[in-house]
């Protein structure tokens, strides 16, 4: 069943101090809509951290990153899932729940890293370098995680590397998510060339140049982000990781290497923290939007389907990974 919807006053509570009232009120009539369809279609929303605070904070009953949404997405008790993030999460969440109808509100929201390799790249490197597995990080298409031993995202990749108790492993596609890993294991790890078009963008030199006109400034980055870059943080984590730092450690001022409407969104919940934002959009995440959020549980489309034949693979790569956090 869907969370008990929050009156829309208690709403704006969570995001006045990074929303004008008069933004808030361009909104709330579709959220004060969208609430009661989820309630109606007995739907779950979840957000990922890169969604708009509008949705993050006005739609949403479960928010995080990748891991912890596919987590939830196996203890989710609704007939319909709303994934407010890109295809790939929906896609994780429909070969966690295939009975359920999961939603994805465009179908276009893509990902530059799942666009850069295919189930036959896949095939091609096990024939370069047999016997060799395969961890995929979970920025990719079914097809390619059908082809995979195990699945990973960025706050797991370690200890997804190192379950395998091999000496060598293919890590796909983020290159630099893999150099990360590189750097923290013994594991050798063969990477792939592919890149987050929005993490990439970032440099070495910038984040020096933030540090220079900021005294005291707490840098936090996202892995996927080149070396360069990783190299001048104070901490390197998933997007839960780095809203977990601020939540415990509450740095005075923090700039996050990230997608920009995660600053927003911690931002929101921490009005004692100065934020500086660079703002590196993801135009995938910006597809959805609460219009499509709206139609998608009126008409309860478009949803989400993955052939049997993928699916069934797909799925073990995934449960894998999700294995290994139990053990
Ligand atoms: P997280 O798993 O850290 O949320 O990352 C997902 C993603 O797409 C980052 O660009
Ligand atoms: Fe893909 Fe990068 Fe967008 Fe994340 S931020 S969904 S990795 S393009």
């Amino acid at each position: 069943m869907a969370a008990p919807t929050v009156p829309l006053p208690q709403l704006y509570e969570r995001v006045e101090t990074i929303m004008p009232a008069a933004e808030w009120a361009a909104h709330a009539p579709l959220i004060a809509e969208i609430n009661a369809l989820k309630a109606e279609r007995e739907a779950v929303i979840l957000a990922h951290n890169y969604q708009t605070p509008e949705i993050f904070h006005g739609v949403a009953d479960i928010t995080g990153d990748s891991l912890s949404l596919a987590r939830h997405a196996t203890q989710v008790d609704a007939r319909v899932i709303v994934q407010c993030g890109v295809h790939f999460m929906a896609e994780t969440s429909k070969l966690l729940n295939p009975h359920k109808t999961v939603l994805l509100p465009d179908l276009r929201a893509g990902c530059s890293l799942a666009e850069s390799i295919t189930g036959a790249d896949v095939r091609l490197l096990r024939e370069r370098y047999p016997g060799v597995p395969v961890v995929t990080y979970v920025n990719t298409s079914a097809e390619v995680k059908a082809e995979s031993d195990v699945c990973c995202t960025s706050s797991n990749a370690v200890d997804v590397v190192e379950s395998l108790g091999t000496d060598r492993v293919i890590f796909l596609p983020d290159e630099f998510l893999g150099q990360h890993v590189a750097n923290h294991t013994d594991v050798e790890v063969i990477v792939w060339r592919g890149h987050c078009e929005v993490h990439e963008r970032f440099t070495g030199g910038q984040v020096r140049d933030y540090r220079a006109g900021h005294e005291s400034l707490t840098v936090l980055a996202h892995p996927e982000c080149p070396q360069d870059v990783l190299a001048e943080a104070d901490y390197v984590g998933s997007t839960s990781g780095m809203a977990r730092y601020v939540d415990e450690r509450q740095p005075a001022k923090v700039v996050m290497i990230t997608e920009c409407s995660m600053s927003d969104n911690v931002a929101a919940q921490h009005p004692e923290v100065e934020f500086v934002r660079p703002c590196n959009l993801c135009p995938h995440m910006k597809r959805i939007t609460l219009h499509g959020v709206r139609d998608a549980l009126r008409d309860l489309a478009p949803a989400v389907e993955i052939d049997p034949s993928v699916a069934v693979p797909a799925r073990a790569a995934v449960d894998a990974m999700l294995a290994v956090g139990r053990r």
